[in-house]
């Protein structure tokens, strides 16, 4: 396997909220940092908000529909950490090396992420019950 599917970073650590921006505001009020940008995603039914602190992201997922993933997760879980995202230079290659390690994949391929990124979540029941999210930053070569 190629190197490049190592990972390389920490992406960003993910937190589902019905209220983005007053997380933001409470972030950045008692921690310092800032709002870096803002993207929807999934055909308008998440709104992404980030805020970086030094070398951390925190990605805030609001949902915009009840049918995202994400509201149902704040229904169920409340709000809370919703994943870690780790960076990989090889997405595809990453997550065929996971799959042959016996770990359960909820996404078998890259799909879409933010900032023009290609994303794929592994199964938290393998990963001691955290949801774990694959990263290859836009401009990444694919092999
Ligand atoms: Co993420």
């Amino acid at each position: 396997m190629s190197e490049s599917a190592d990972v390389t970073a920490l992406s960003h650590v993910a937190i589902a909220t019905p209220d983005a921006d007053a997380l933001v505001a409470t972030l950045v009020g008692a921690l310092g940092g800032a709002r870096t940008g803002e993207e929807v995603l999934d055909q308008g039914t998440l709104r992404v908000v980030f805020v970086k602190l030094g070398p951390v992201t925190f990605e805030l997922l609001q949902p915009l529909s009840d049918e995202h993933t994400v509201a149902k997760f704040l229904a169920t879980r409340g709000p809370g950490l919703h994943h870690v995202s780790l960076e990989v230079g090889d997405l595809e290659a990453r997550l065929a090396a996971a799959k042959a390690s016996g770990a359960r994949l909820i996404d078998e391929h890259g799909r879409p992420g933010a900032h023009g990124s290609t994303v794929a979540f592994l199964h938290p029941k393998s990963f001691g019950g955290v949801l774990v999210e694959l990263c290859q930053a836009k401009g990444q070569p694919r092999v």
